[in-house]
């Protein structure tokens, strides 16, 4: 029992009490710090997020996710927004005309959901990985504009209804323009006319009214061709009141080509529109071998593309095409190429990974 002027019983005096109400209303007076000042250095990817606001996320194979437990752990410690890599494509979710498998896309999306992480779908409408039912019945005519039509709307409403209120957003179209700054001709464009594109956002739209709808691309970061036309596009779907809310810039990079220094400007060219931004598909490949100055450059394009993210406002999400050299697109696909993922083989952290860690909001 201390002091004399005690409330009986407590054991804190009458001084102590108004002490501790000044610290408190001191406490509560002083102003949070923002994000960005905060002091300690982000211990992993999911802490980086959290400390600049930007989501960021991995695309995700779906058979490594099953069969190994050191990818399954890494990509939910690192990862707070998912995206499949091919596992909601059209040949995966409809492989044969109305015989739908949905086993891998759901068990992305239940992945997700037990690691509190956001997801993005991929993809609504493209011109590959399309199931050979439908590119077959265009190509011998037994599909008409009429029924291809009806095809791409229940493919969208079936598709987005499924995942409804679990994909925080859609790429509902997927490299409409060419890099000549004309319209892809695809079997969309060619059969059903450009209106396709208003369609497939309008369709998405009534099927889940709470997701983010993109238009996502390659090349967009500097090639002026190509920004033009998706940027008059963009421009004239908001204008027809289209619901579409986003512009993704894939990222595919190369440290063989210069780092696309206007990116930053571009996006905040696409934000003027009123339109969320999101790196969708991030990764800075580079010709083999690998040595360690061009492990070192990589990095700096790493760094340079959260750091163009981070200086716009509007841009939400960067996410890479995933994240370890032990699975990744790029040697399937670019001949000689490589080592382009944030982490090698084993899952080891490259420079690329720390310098990503030491990136901060422009104040
Ligand atoms: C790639 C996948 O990574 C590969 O596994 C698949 O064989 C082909 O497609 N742009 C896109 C992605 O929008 O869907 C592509 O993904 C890479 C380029």
């Amino acid at each position: 029992m201390s002091g004399s002027s005690g409330t009986p019983g407590s054991g804190i005096g009458g001084n102590t009490v108004k002490l501790l109400i000044i610290a408190l209303a001191l406490v509560l007076a002083t102003p949070a710090l923002p994000a960005s000042a905060h002091p300690r250095p982000p211990r992993d990817l999911r802490q980086l997020a959290q400390q600049t606001g930007v989501k960021i996320g991995s695309a995700v194979d779906i058979a490594a996710l099953r069969a190994e437990s050191d990818y399954r752990r890494v990509l939910n410690r690192e990862f707070s927004h998912v995206t499949a890599e091919n596992a909601m494509k059209w040949e995966s979710v409809e492989p044969e005309r109305g015989v739908f498998t949905w086993a891998d896309a759901d068990a992305l999306v239940e992945n997700a959901r037990r690691n509190h992480q956001q997801v993005r779908g991929h993809t609504l409408v493209w011109h590959n990985q399309l199931p050979a039912w439908l590119t077959n019945g265009v190509a011998d005519g037994s599909i008409d504009a009429t029924e291809l039509r009806k095809i791409l709307r229940d493919h969208i409403t079936t598709q987005v209804r499924r995942y409804k209120g679990k994909i925080r957003a859609w790429d509902v179209v997927n490299e409409v323009v060419e890099d000549d700054g004309t319209m892809r001709q695809t079997l969309w464009l060619t059969h059903l006319g450009p209106g396709y594109i208003a369609d497939a956002f309008r369709w998405a739209h009534q099927a889940d009214p709470h997701a983010k709808l993109y238009i996502n691309d390659y090349n967009l970061e500097w090639n002026a061709p190509k920004i033009e036309t998706t940027f008059a596009l963009v421009k004239d779907l908001r204008a027809q009141g289209v619901p579409i809310h986003g512009a993704g810039f894939q990222g595919h990079l190369g440290i063989q080509y210069d780092y696309p220094g206007d990116w930053a400007n571009v996006m905040r060219r696409f934000a003027g529109l009123g339109l969320e931004i999101a790196v969708t598909e991030l990764d800075v490949r580079m010709v083999l071998p690998v040595t360690p100055e061009k492990l070192t450059t990589q990095a700096t394009y790493y760094s340079r593309a959260l750091s163009d993210c981070l200086s716009v406002r509007a841009c939400r999400e960067l996410t890479v095409w995933g994240y370890t050299d032990r699975h990744s697109w790029v040697p399937g696909w670019f001949d000689g190429e490589g080592s382009a993922c944030l982490l090698d083989e084993n899952l080891a952290p490259k420079p690329a990974y720390q310098a990503l860690l030491t990136v901060k909001r422009p104040r």
